[in-house]
């Protein structure tokens, strides 16, 4: 197959041409990972099987009327098939692999049960079968899922309870793996998750503290705020015991991972600008500030006042400084309006997400290229954009793009030929990396670049029709098959003076 896509290859252009640049992995620095991102939920399936327990997404995915009853039953079954994924990813040529662990397999009742031997061993498997081949895991310990006893019993992190089970969880990773993983990353996106989750009601708990589509709003519009806040304190919480107990004899490093949008001025006015820097410091800062300077963005306490929670004095210690480096998973660009004098549409008369309103397109026209998820744009420059921001706030902390992707607009009846030959996303992911090499051309310290994702995969509420993937998954037999993407990627791994 890699075969026959060669002659197609060749055919693809950049997006923006004026980048022009063929990009090559030689732009990078000496080191540099490139790898493949994935999450347990959305890949291993096995829902069931030797001791895992339900978590928070069986129950959601598994409640009538909850995502077309589409779930992640089998997902992409990588519980059985690691194997071949792992030797797909050698194959790719990629050096290294961001994974999660699922939390109910390895603690199926969190810190009110025992630790289950047989969840343990498969990502012992994992971890032994990826340093064989020579690619270097990163480790993210929460990606969405969690014993869905931790809901029932005290309302998962809506309870400052959730940040003992969560250390919990984080010390036993540590202790089974820690030995062999080298890089941390304690939470995806608590950004996304805690807006999804508590503010828009699309993913479980299903809390709407605005009005969004189905999602009429009535519980207090705070949940996000307190939400985020044991999450802070939960990484913080087990990034301490790490430094305390593993990392001095493991050398590993630790760090989190925001949904990190690049947001720009709608207009050339003043108002604009300003809705746009405060449409990052709501997005990106409320979780880095904290953890780099000990406490929330000013722009955020400024506009929440009193109801933005508090760190202690005891607590701002151990949460400043407590990220080795930052991770960025990266998508879109969005303009932004102030609304501060006008209605947002999300939060009222509420700062919820800073006063502004988002949005793809200006006088009808979009920002980039559609993409398949509704809110995303195809804008390269974002990419550069982000990553300078971030570098300017935060003093060049050593930095990783955890993710970054493209999944094509839905069609109807499309044939598997097409989704195979998916030039849309080598030009993405050509153009997205160029934009990077020019971000670290001037001084940013990245380190990482992962495409999100090895395979196409369960999307969240979104099911299998959105495919992010370098291979396609066929959902009857669940054989993996390269797209052109994935030729593409090989090439530009191994066509290079720097093999890394
Ligand atoms: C970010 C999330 O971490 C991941 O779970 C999701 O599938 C991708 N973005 C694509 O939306």
């Amino acid at each position: 197959l890699f075969l026959c896509f060669s002659s197609s290859l060749s055919l693809v252009r950049n997006f923006n041409e004026e980048e022009g640049e063929d990009i090559k992995r030689s732009q990078f620095p000496d080191g540099f990972f490139f790898g493949t991102a994935t999450s347990s939920y959305q890949i291993e399936g096995a829902y069931l099987e030797d001791g895992k327990t339900l978590n928070n997404w069986d129950v959601f995915t598994h409640r009538k009327g909850n995502i077309d009853e589409e779930n992640g039953d089998v997902a992409d079954d990588h519980y059985h098939h690691y194997l071949e994924d792992i030797e797909m990813m050698h194959s790719l040529g990629v050096n290294a692999y961001r994974f999660s662990i699922s939390w109910a397999r390895v603690l199926p009742r969190g810190r009110f049960g025992e630790v289950n031997p047989t969840g343990v061993s498969f990502y012992n498997k994992i971890l032994d079968n990826l340093l064989l081949k020579g690619i270097e895991p990163f480790v993210t310990i929460y990606h969405g899922d969690f014993p869905q006893e931790l809901e029932d019993r005290y309302g998962s992190w809506l309870s400052p309870q959730m940040q003992e089970d969560f250390l919990y969880f984080a010390e036993t990773c540590f202790k089974s793996f820690g030995n062999r993983v080298k890089y941390w990353i304690t939470i995806n996106e608590p950004n996304l998750f805690t807006d999804m989750s508590y503010m828009r009601g699309k993913y479980p708990p299903a809390r709407c503290s605005v009005p969004f589509g189905n999602c009429s709003a009535g519980d207090s519009d705070v949940e996000p705020l307190v939400v985020m806040h044991n999450m802070l304190l939960a990484h913080a919480k087990a990034v301490k015991i790490y430094r305390e107990h593993f990392q001095p004899k493991q050398g590993g490093v630790i760090g989190i991972v925001v949904c990190a949008f690049m947001y720009v001025p709608m207009t050339e006015s003043e108002l604009d600008r300003e809705a746009a820097n405060r449409a990052l410091a709501f997005n990106v800062a409320w979780t880095f500030d904290p953890l780099v300077f000990g406490d929330y963005p000013p722009e955020m306490r400024h506009y929440h006042g009193s109801e933005l929670p508090r760190f202690s004095p005891e607590e701002r210690e151990y949460i400043k400084g407590s990220i080795d480096f930052i991770g960025i998973n990266h998508y879109s660009t969005f303009y932004t309006k102030d609304c501060i004098y006008s209605s947002c549409i999300l939060g009222g008369d509420r700062p919820i997400r800073g006063f502004v309103n988002t949005t793809g397109e200006r006088n009808g026209v979009p920002i980039g290229d559609r993409t398949g998820m509704v809110a995303f744009f195809v804008v390269p420059r974002g990419m550069e954009e982000i990553v300078n921001y971030v570098k300017e706030r935060y003093h060049n902390k050593p930095m990783y793009i955890l993710e970054n992707g493209y999944s094509p607009p839905r069609q109807q009846d499309v044939q598997v030929q097409d989704l195979l030959n998916d030039v849309k996303r080598v030009e993405f992911h050509k153009a997205y990396l160029a934009s990077l090499a020019r971000a670290i051309k001037n001084g940013a310290d990245v380190r990482g670049y992962f495409v999100w994702a090895l395979m196409d995969n369960y999307e969240w509420v979104e099911g299998y029709s959105l495919m992010f993937g370098l291979y396609y998954v066929d959902r009857q037999t669940l054989k993996r098959i390269p797209k052109l993407s994935a030729k593409w990627y090989n090439s530009f791994l191994t066509n290079s003076s720097h093999q890394n």
